[in-house]
């Protein structure tokens, strides 16, 4: 089968995605290690190998449509930490984390809906996708465990603080790089 070349924009924004991904992994790699025993020391470390696992797979992307990834200095992370502050414990991590899965989720999905998306990129989204819902599923069950500890509404108003922390991020973002993604910014509804 003939593969169809990337456009420039394409191998940017797979390359963005694999950037982030490696920044993913290695923020939940660090907190896995720093853990003690017991549920979330165990899922994170699965969680930071399935970021190392995306990064791949955006890496194999690229290779398997006969381009590289481009190396790029910055991830979409690295403007959360300005934006929400240092997290203060291990519920603020997990709330940031929750909120930008969610982010990451709906980002793929919308990608999933671009006209004539190539079925290497479509395939790639899908498996990672499926680990991503997990990802979203197990943060928000921990957070659930932590209602006891630090009170449910309080978790919620922090949730809410990372939500509009986070739409400030992305917005930022979407107009830095418009005219690179303005293929896949048209299906958005927000
Ligand atoms: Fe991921
Ligand atoms: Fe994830």
């Amino acid at each position: 089968m003939k593969i169809k070349p990337l456009t420039e924009n394409e191998r940017w924004i797979l390359s963005f995605y694999r950037t982030s991904e490696i920044s993913g992994a290695l923020f939940f790699g660090r907190l896995a290690k720093s853990l003690p025993p017991g549920p979330i020391q165990t899922d994170l470390t699965k969680h930071f190998a399935d970021e190392s696992q995306h990064s791949w797979f955006w890496t194999r992307c690229l290779q398997t449509l006969n381009s590289e990834p481009i190396k790029l200095e910055t991830a979409y992370q690295d403007q959360y930490v300005a934006a929400t502050g240092m997290p203060a414990n291990i519920m603020e991590v997990l709330g940031i984390t929750l909120i930008f899965e969610k982010r990451v989720i709906g980002q793929y999905a919308l990608h999933r809906q671009a006209k004539e998306l190539n079925p290497e990129i479509a395939k790639t989204l899908d498996l990672i996708m499926e680990d991503e819902k997990w990802h979203i599923e197990w943060v928000t069950k921990a957070l659930k465990c932590m209602e006891n500890e630090y009170g449910a509404d309080h978790i919620d108003q922090t949730l809410k603080r990372f939500y509009a922390a986070d739409k400030e991020v992305y917005k930022k973002t979407v107009t830095e790089h418009e005219e690179r993604i303005q293929g896949i910014l048209k299906y958005r509804k927000d």
